[in-house]
């Protein structure tokens, strides 16, 4: 039987996203079934929204940052089961494709989703963003997108491994691949970005530099592990960075906030022959003009990541033992709990640069 739910969906660029009734489907093969409990409110969603990425395909459920429980499983699902408490992946691998062939999971070019089973009242299909959609009550996704954790871990910080964290923490892990005792910079110290932060810590990085231009994120940084801050308003940042580090610059750089002036500082704050990470969605239109010889001189490569380049199944259960464990911090994340209906105001908090991430949190009664 369909199982009647209630989700924000945007229906045109720009406007508001309201809180909406909708059917899903039974599962269908390999789909399973989930009730959210909690989900963050990632940068990109307020990037769907107004019409700037993945534009064709209103009306969007929006949400891609979620954890949940299984409440029903399509035929031939052996993982996850009904009950397992999971983190939703919006990249699942497909395991045949030209890169999963080659052993690049990571890149994988045809991700598993579910199909197309959601409807909002006027019967227009819904699509869910990234695959996903947990701004609500239930979602439908594909059994190996739904990767399972322990049911004690708290569903609001788990929610924020499925997308923000994850990506902050494998640009760091997988992207780059920071080495113990070398130094970084991250511009922009949003979820992302504080992410970022600590997953160069724990990688070993020994001086970890937060630009942002905004105190209250830099004092933030400090906290997930920065060792120094740079206010981008007060001043050239690449200078500040160079004076920071000894006149050489760092051995790594992390872009997570997607606007041109701040990728051509990330590129130039760099050592000879150090790594650039581009993780920040810039939307169509940005262009950027690079001085090549100045490039060609330093040396080193520019990565984009996806995803912190990583592999659901083996890094969600990772994260959440490091944050059992007390390394990976995710507590002070959550700027904000809210309710279903207050995502434009979250919205408009990220915007204000008032939160790390808000998480909308469930009640059994929504
Ligand atoms: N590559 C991926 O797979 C992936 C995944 C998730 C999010 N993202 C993208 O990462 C970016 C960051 O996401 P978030 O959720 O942390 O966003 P956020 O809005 O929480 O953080 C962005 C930060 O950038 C800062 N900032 C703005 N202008 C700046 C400047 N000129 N110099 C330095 N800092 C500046 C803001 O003050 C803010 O702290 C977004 O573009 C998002 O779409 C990419
Ligand atoms: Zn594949
Ligand atoms: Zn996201």
């Amino acid at each position: 039987m369909p199982t009647t739910a209630r989700g924000v969906i945007a229906r045109t660029p720009g406007a508001p996203a309201r809180v909406e009734e909708f059917t899903i489907g039974d599962p269908g093969p390999n789909e399973v079934l989930v009730r959210i409990l909690a989900s963050g409110v990632c940068h990109t969603d307020l990037g769907v929204k107004q019409g700037t990425y993945g534009s064709s395909g209103f009306p969007f459920l929006l949400g891609h940052e979620g954890c949940g429980i299984v409440e029903a499983v399509g035929e031939g699902v052996e993982t996850p089961q009904v009950g397992d408490r999971v983190i939703l992946a919006w990249r699942a691998p497909c395991g045949e494709c030209r890169f999963c062939l080659v052993g690049q999971p990571n890149l994988c070019a045809a991700s598993l989703n579910a199909e197309k089973r959601m409807r909002a009242a006027d019967g227009q299909t819904l699509n869910p963003v990234l695959g996903i959609g947990t701004f609500c009550t239930h979602t439908l996704v594909h059994a190996a997108q739904a990767i399972p954790i322990a049911p004690d871990l708290p569903p609001g910080q788990m929610s924020l491994i499925g997308c923000g964290v994850m990506t902050g923490v494998g640009a760091a892990l997988y992207s780059a691949g920071v080495r113990p005792g070398t130094s970084a910079a991250v511009f922009g110290c949003g979820g992302v970005g504080d992410s970022v932060i600590q997953g160069a810590r724990l990688a070993g990085a020994t001086t970890i530099i937060a630009v942002d231009i905004d105190p209250r994120k830099l004092e933030w940084a400090r906290g997930f592990g920065a060792t120094h801050t740079v206010n981008a308003r007060e001043g050239d940042p690449v200078a500040r960075i160079k004076e920071l580090t000894g006149g050489n610059g760092v051995n790594y750089s992390f872009e997570a906030v997607g606007r041109p002036e701040t990728l051509e500082q990330a590129l130039f704050c760099r050592d000879l022959a150090g790594t650039c990470v581009f993780i920040g969605v810039p939307g169509p239109g940005p262009t950027l003009q690079l001085d090549l010889q100045r490039l060609f001189d330093l040396g080193g490569n520019l990565r984009v990541s996806w995803y912190g380049d990583c592999l659901p199944t083996r890094d969600f259960p990772l994260l959440a033992a490091w944050y059992r464990q007390g390394q990976l911090k995710l507590d002070d994340l959550v700027t904000r709990t809210i309710g279903l209906d207050e995502t434009e105001e979250a919205f408009a908090a990220m915007e204000r640069g008032e939160t790390l991430r808000s998480v909308i949190v469930l009640s059994s009664d929504q």
